[in-house]
């Protein structure tokens, strides 16, 4: 049986809320009580941001993912079905609790993040079901190391979504148990691979950011380097490369979520069937525009926004 795909893209991955806390104090623990400036609940998690940052740029985005049946979970379900973010195959799980990172953050921009995992780390690929995987062209994982449950399962995963016929892509984040090696395995199976400069040096084992990626496209299909305020570069395992500058943001809010909003904008490009190039300039664009507002999802911008920025 064949059917057209009715998504574009499926995230697999973490969904729980971030508390941002704003004010310029440090936590007194000997039962100290301080009054801060403000504090405001945002859509959290580098997977769920993501899936908005598509869904907004008008991507049809389907998620499979954990929460608990409590008031976080309500609220991120509530938000990603207000930002068009299809949760049918979102698990509610009973006696078990959504996670929450909260964020502390300084007028100086400094900042502290307490995280409870609950169900972050929970996600199995049995827990994936079979028509979510053949509802959509683009399977992508966003928090590859957070994902402890997903890894072991993953290589099989995204081998089963190739045989498909489908193209999956995979942003490790960073790895809190700084052991980085795991996810060579994925990346044979892996279209679009997307790292930041610190994660490819650390995955890669070098130190310099353009063999780096040479190294990691000898598995991935493609492997696209986030490089902050210098931009993005982007090589091709047959020897492609491309790199572009960072949109230059003259007030940045806050810088949660640039690199999900940059795996977004580039892959509608990538989707779209885009030069590489072109692909580079709307991530760049979508990472910058996301730094104008608090949170990962205050200012993602739409297609029209975002192609403002990509020339050609
Ligand atoms: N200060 C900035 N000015 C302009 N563009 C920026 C800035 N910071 C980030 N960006 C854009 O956003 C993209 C992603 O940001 P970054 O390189 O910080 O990714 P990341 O470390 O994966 O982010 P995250 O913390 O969200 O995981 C960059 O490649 C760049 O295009
Ligand atoms: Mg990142």
């Amino acid at each position: 049986m064949t059917t057209l795909p009715a998504f574009d893209l499926l995230v697999l991955g973490e969904i729980n809320p971030d508390l941002l806390v704003y004010g310029d104090v440090e936590p007194d623990f000997r039962q100290v009580e301080k009054l801060v400036d403000r504090a405001v609940l945002t859509v959290g998690s580098s997977s769920v941001i993501f899936a908005c940052a598509a869904a907004r740029l008008g991507l049809r985005v389907a998620f499979v993912g954990l929460v608990g049946q409590d008031v976080f979970g309500d609220f991120m379900l509530a938000e990603m079905q207000r930002r068009g973010v299809d949760t049918r195959w979102v698990q509610r799980r009973k006696g078990e609790a959504t996670g929450l990172s909260v964020i502390f953050q300084r007028p100086d921009g400094s900042r502290a993040i307490l995280t409870a995992a609950g169900l972050i780390p929970a996600l199995r690929v049995e827990d994936v079901p079979g028509e979510a995987l053949e509802a959509a062209r683009h399977v992508h994982v966003g928090s590859y190391y957070l994902q402890t449950a997903l890894q072991p399962g993953l290589p099989a995963l995204f081998r089963r979504v190739r045989s498909l016929g489908r193209t999956t892509s995979l942003d490790p984040n960073y790895d809190p148990a700084e052991r980085w090696a795991s996810i060579w395995r994925v990346l044979p199976y892996t279209d679009v691979f997307l790292p930041n400069e610190m994660e490819a040096c650390a995955i890669a084992g070098v130190e310099d950011v353009e063999e780096a990626a040479r190294r990691l496209a000898r598995e991935a299909r493609w492997v696209v380097v986030k490089r902050g305020e210098q931009g993005a570069l982007a090589v091709g395992r047959e020897g492609e490369r491309a790199a572009v500058p960072a949109v230059a943001m003259d007030r940045v809010v806050d810088p949660v979520g640039a690199g999900d909003n940059f795996d977004a904008g580039f892959l509608y490009g990538f989707l779209h069937g885009w030069p590489l190039e072109k692909s580079l300039r709307l991530a760049v664009a979508c990472g910058a525009l996301s730094l104008r507002g608090e949170g990962g999802t205050g200012a993602q911008p739409t297609l029209e926004e975002a192609l403002a920025y990509v020339a050609g």
